[in-house]
């Protein structure tokens, strides 16, 4: 079946290129649908494979007073019941900081935590025999929210700060000061496949396991560390993932490292697939945070001085935390020059999950703030807020240095801005919004148009690196393998298309093929939006010296220069000799050529110097820019989304119909974090939303009805894959558009007023905003 016209302004292009740059659907899009594209938990499972259950803590925080196990150990079907005890080795899945126990030992710090697992015939039996466990602990007051943290003062690690000037000097001289704190939800991730592994023993003491994981490297690496075996002796596979969006960068390997010792204890395949409550209360989330901010600014509304404390909440170890309150500090500005600027940043440790990485990395709240600060400066001067955003945006000269140190080179915001202002009819529908604000009491409409800068590289710089491997078999096919993992973003068929295009040939000669440690080892994560960059340069650099082998050797049979041979059309040529490239493989074969290569890549460019904090963190930014508008019900707290306008830079887009889809599923998760998604905690850590049933994503029906999404279509300044543009994480943060619009509405209520409203905007927390500005307006 064709592919469908991507909507949009994407249309097939007509290029010299006849793979990359194209429409070109995703490679499993119709077993999607059908069902037939395989999770892990629909691998076939060995003969003989048993369920695993993990048992968690009941209370957030204390000693483990009594655990009694035995009625779970006679329970029917029951296997075995495993405790840390039995682990041969290290009892640490974490991914940098030695604290994320696989299992709690003596005390317990989180609500769920887990204390033991049970290994039984069915997932079912394991489950059942799990509630049978009698767990008492000497419950401690814990540490729950960031500001029971604060007041605590129980920082997780060293605080962080990026310092340029004299902040606290121009603020203290300011004649416009705006100070004000706002508080962000964290947010579930929410994948539609939970956390999963199958592990399979294998002889001389080796291991297989299926990880639903972006990090299949770190599984196998915490594989080893726990049962105390060589990295060599693991392999992992990832076929796919129905869906990562950064909860299974580190936090898929605790599953399999205890799908893997249970296969050690047992002798036989074991499987952990977690049921939905259990990966709602024991799997990291989006860490939310208090931004406490100062600002100076002038009457035109430029910013002349910032002051930001961030405050995040941890959990109970430090998993990616670090490197996550990095980016919220790297993304304060979004796309503002600070002139004088202090980004603070506190990482608290709390008696909750640990949370962990969630599309945008950190960066989503630090945008956030920045765009609460150009509201409340247009509030404060009565200017659209639009106009305050084009005067802050990064300049030339010396207002184009970011608080980090980097020179914004690529500096698009302004272009992308005016050109979605023009198409969305920004003048005219904010001067319609007035009218309508002016006959309407209850109802208020509010409209924003905001930018997105997004860094692209992992600031751990020693992470941006791939590697991929690919051979051509007798027949001219081709297999393709990478070390990046397929979450849904369309990383496997863009890959493929970078190679059908190096080599010349039809896409469907190109194999995909699971993504897995003995194929190509020692990957980074799958994420940061990286994955194509990277990965799509390393299989390139791969196909490329296959071709240049090929060429030599034909170039050698034919008696012409090399450099007249061409690959096109499934065929190679030179002048008028011509073979498929099918005959050509075969005859280099005969030859003795070596028809497969290993492909590698490092990102250049970069460098970040952390206890300096300055460098080049990032090789470019992805920008965009989207505009909302919104009508708030203001006696309910309700809000229809009633428009949005979206122009996202890709770069060359590698494809358009993939690059789409992310651009609008990136878009609505990030409205599900600022809308509807809430984390309740109860006083004691107990996640009271830890279902469907409580905690509210959004749906097919919550995409704008009238939803336009183009492309800002712009070569990469930088060498990137065929020029385009990291994905995956900016267009989330498009979002902010929907926060601001709605803050806008509330403002219209009273435009004497700031209007206070934190993220998560539930109609609850919109209702709040609207009482109190009214009440600012005296009733
Ligand atoms: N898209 C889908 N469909 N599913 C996902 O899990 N994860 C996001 C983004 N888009 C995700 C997704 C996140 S968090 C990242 S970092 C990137 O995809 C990772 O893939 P890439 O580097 O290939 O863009
Ligand atoms: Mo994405 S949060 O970098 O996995």
């Amino acid at each position: 079946m064709p592919p469908e016209p991507a909507p949009g302004n994407v249309e097939k292009r007509q290029t010299a290129e006849r793979h990359v740059h194209q429409a070109v659907q995703h490679d499993a899009a119709e077993r999607h649908v059908q069902g037939s594209a395989p999770y892990i938990d629909d691998v076939r499972e060995p003969e003989g494979t048993l369920h695993v259950a993990p048992g968690g803590s009941p209370a957030a925080c204390g000693r483990i007073r009594r655990l009694e196990l035995a009625d779970v150990a006679t329970a029917p079907g029951v296997v075995a019941v495993l405790t840390a005890r039995d682990i041969p080795n290290v009892n640490d899945v974490s991914p940098v900081a030695g604290d994320d126990p696989l299992f709690a030992v003596d005390r317990v710090e989180f609500q769920g935590q887990v204390i033991f697992a049970v290994v039984a015939e069915t997932r079912d039996a394991a489950r059942r025999a799990v509630a049978r466990a009698i767990i008492e602990i000497d419950e401690e007051v814990s540490l729950v929210s960031v500001d029971d943290a604060l007041a605590a003062n129980a920082d997780i690690m060293a605080d962080y700060a990026f310092r340029r000037g004299d902040a606290e000097a121009v603020l203290a001289a300011a004649a416009q000061r705006i100070d004000g704190r706002l508080r962000i939800g964290g947010q579930e991730h929410f994948y539609l496949e939970g956390q999963a592994a199958l592990a399979v023993p294998e002889e001389g003491g080796c291991y297989t396991v299926h990880s639903s994981t972006q990090h299949p490297s770190e599984v196998q690496h915490v594989v080893a560390r726990v049962l105390g075996i060589a990295d060599a002796a693991v392999a992992v596979e990832v076929r796919r993932m129905g869906g990562g969006f950064g909860g299974k960068e580190s936090q898929a390997s605790g599953w399999a490292a205890m799908a893997a010792l249970a296969a050690r204890l047992t002798g036989r395949p074991c499987k952990v697939r977690l049921d939905r409550d259990d990966d709602f209360i024991m799997t990291g989330k989006r860490h939310d945070f208090i931004a406490g901010y100062r600002c100076a600014h002038d009457l035109d509304g430029r910013v002349t001085a910032v002051a930001v404390d961030f405050a995040s909440r941890c959990g109970y170890s430090h998993d990616l935390s670090s490197s996550i309150n990095d980016r919220t500090m790297f993304h304060a500005d979004n796309a503002y020059y600070y002139p004088d600027v202090a980004i603070h940043s506190r990482r608290m440790k709390t008696n909750t999950v640990s949370n962990t990485a969630f599309r945008g990395f950190g960066g989503p709240q630090g945008m956030l703030f920045a765009e609460r600060l150009m509201d409340r400066i247009a509030w404060a001067l009565d200017l659209d807020p639009l106009d305050v955003r084009y005067r802050n945006l990064y300049g030339t000269g010396d207002r184009n240095i970011t608080p980090y140190g980097m020179t914004v080179e690529d500096n698009i915001a302004a272009e992308v801005m005016r050109e979605l202002e023009t198409t969305a009819d920004y003048r005219a529908r904010r001067a319609g919004i007035a009218a309508f604000n002016a006959d309407n009491t209850v109802l208020k409409k509010g409209l924003a148009l905001t930018p997105v800068k997004f860094g692209i590289s992992f600031t751990t710089t020693f992470l941006n690196q791939a590697g991929a491997l690919v051979h051509v078999y007798q027949d001219g096919s081709v297999h393709l393998n990478h070390g990046g993992t397929e979450m849904g973003q369309g990383l496997f068929i863009k890959v493929a298309q970078v190679v059908a295009e190096e080599f010349g040939i039809a896409l469907d000669r190109v194999k995909i093929t699971a993504t897995h440690t003995g194929k190509v080892p020692n990957t980074s994560p799958t994420a940061a939006s990286s994955g194509t960059d990277m990965n799509g340069m390393a299989a390139k650099n791969a196909a490329a010296e296959i071709k240049a082998r090929l060429a030599e050797f034909i170039a050698r049979d034919w008696q012409v220069p090399v450099s007249t041979i061409l690959f096109g059309d499934d065929q190679v040529r030179s002048g008028d000799q011509v073979l498929s490239f099918g005959e050509v493989v075969k005859k280099a074969y005969l030859a003795r050529t070596h028809l497969s290569a290993a492909g590698f890549y490092a990102t250049p460019k970069i460098t970040w110097d952390r206890p300096k904090a300055t460098g080049r963190p990032f090789f470019y930014f992805a920008y965009g820019a989207a505009c909302a508008e919104v009508t708030v019900d203001s006696w309910t707290g309700e809000f229809t989304l009633d428009r949005v306008d979206i122009l996202h830079d890709v770069g060359k887009s590698l494809n358009p119909a993939i690059d789409i889809g992310q651009i609008e599923g990136g878009f609505v998760q990030g409205m599900g974090w600022l809308t509807m998604e809430e984390l309740v905690y109860d006083a004691k850590g107990r996640l009271r939303t830890h279902a469907p049933s409580t905690y509210k994503i959004p749906t097919a029906r919550d995409v704008p009805a009238d939803f336009r999404v183009a492309f800002f279509d712009h070569a990469n300044r930088e060498a990137t894959i065929y020029r385009s543009k990291a994905v995956g994480e900016p267009p989330l943060m498009l979002a902010n558009a929907v926060f601001s619009a709605i803050g806008d509405a509330i403002h219209a209520l009273n435009p004497a007023h700031a209007v206070d409203l934190d993220a998560p905007a539930t109609p609850e927390a919109i209702l709040f905003a609207c009482e109190a500005q009214r009440a600012a307006r005296g009733g």
